[in-house]
């Protein structure tokens, strides 16, 4: 029996993943993260996760223009946890692989093997650009070959006491990267185009999946478990969605009446330009929804039976190993849904 995973994708951003000026206020702060870290290793929950962001959307909330680093934050809240999964993200363009095969080998030591990576190639580059980071040289295929490359020279740092490699964008001589982790991170991607699909079957142990509707998330679900399968390998798939809880279905209705009222539509509209720059803006996450209200993701509401009711469709029809949850006011519905929903799917098998 497999069971499936309740993760939380942690606010380190502000507004957190509702663009709008009427949803509660999230401020991105170490203390405000670990507060909700705290009560996802408590509640039960079975990951945490923080995005790398570097640049926001402006507009009258100056969303996601206030954000944390990923991989220290994981660190700090890897001490402050002690038995959820710590899954941060790392930008291949911006970091040598040696640099990231030590930082997670620290990681590993610190969470005593709880941590994972997101391993993200870079596409939205006004972010990189501000910084003299983005890598005009490289097209989209070229960046996947380039984090190619680096994932299979993190494996080797990881397993090698000593790695020589002169490959396409990479040279190491003797170079040496010890300890080894204990326990190999896991490693997340989330890439939505072939080339990202294929980069998740060759190395990753799970991916994030996007996708415009429930017969798109278990086409994508199928293709990205397909890639794994042909390399012999297996692979978990999440999806993300907001979690509206309300006492009654019309109280969640309400709620999400209300959070939607103040939506952002200057932010929202920078953003839809970012994601749609340099690749399919649909491959972003939630841009079907970003359209059309101030939810990034898919929205799932309702009292906790409906809520409840409505997860175990999803994960089901699309053949999900599980979702990564955003709360519009983390603590307090965690602590609703952990207590109301979360028993009732975890006696669900996969
Ligand atoms: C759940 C999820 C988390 C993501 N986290 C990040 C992130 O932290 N930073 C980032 O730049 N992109 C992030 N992305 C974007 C993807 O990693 C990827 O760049 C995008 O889907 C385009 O990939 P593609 O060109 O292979 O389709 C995320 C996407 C999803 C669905």
């Amino acid at each position: 029996m497999n069971e499936r995973d309740y993760g939380i994708f942690l606010p380190i951003s502000n507004g957190g993943w509702i663009v709008s000026d009427t949803a509660p206020k999230i401020e991105a702060t170490y203390d405000y993260n670990r507060e909700v870290a705290v009560a996802a290793d408590q509640l039960g929950f079975d990951f945490i996760m923080s995005q790398a962001k570097w640049r926001g959307y402006g507009g009258r909330t100056d969303h996601w223009g206030r954000t944390l680093e990923s991989m220290t934050m994981m660190a700090g809240l890897a001490e402050a946890t002690e038995r959820v999964k710590i899954w941060s993200t790392v930008h291949t363009i911006l970091f040598n692989p040696a640099i990231i095969a030590k930082m997670f080998t620290t990681l590993d030591q610190i969470s005593a093997g709880r941590c994972g990576m997101n391993i993200v190639v870079g596409s939205f580059s006004q972010e990189f650009a501000q910084m003299g980071m983005w890598p005009e040289e490289l097209d989209h295929a070229s960046r996947y070959r380039y984090s190619e490359e680096w994932t299979r020279i993190l494996l080797d740092l990881w397993s090698k006491d000593e790695v020589t490699h002169h490959g396409e964008f990479f040279d190491l001589d003797q170079c040496s990267s010890r300890p080894h982790p204990a326990v190999t991170p896991t490693l997340i991607s989330a890439g939505r185009s072939p080339a990202g699909l294929a980069f998740q079957g060759k190395y990753c142990d799970a991916s994030f999946l996007s996708a415009h509707d429930l017969t798109g998330l278990r086409q994508v679900s199928r293709e990205a478990k397909d890639a794994a399968t042909e390399h012999g390998r297996s692979l978990k798939t999440y999806a993300m969605a907001t979690v509206v809880l309300g006492d009654t279905d019309a109280d969640a209705d309400r709620r999400y009446e209300l959070y939607g009222a103040g939506a952002d539509q200057e932010a929202l509209q920078n953003m839809a330009i970012a994601y749609g720059m340099p690749v399919d803006k649909n491959a972003a996450p939630g841009a079907k929804a970003q359209e059309q209200s101030g939810f990034q993701t898919e929205v799932i509401k309702g009292s906790a039976e409906t809520v409840t009711s409505k997860i175990e469709e999803m994960v089901e029809y699309a053949k999900l190993d599980g979702l990564m949850l955003i709360f519009p006011d983390y603590v307090p519905d965690m602590t609703a849904f952990a207590a109301a929903v979360l028993p009732s799917l975890s006696a669900v098998s996969a």
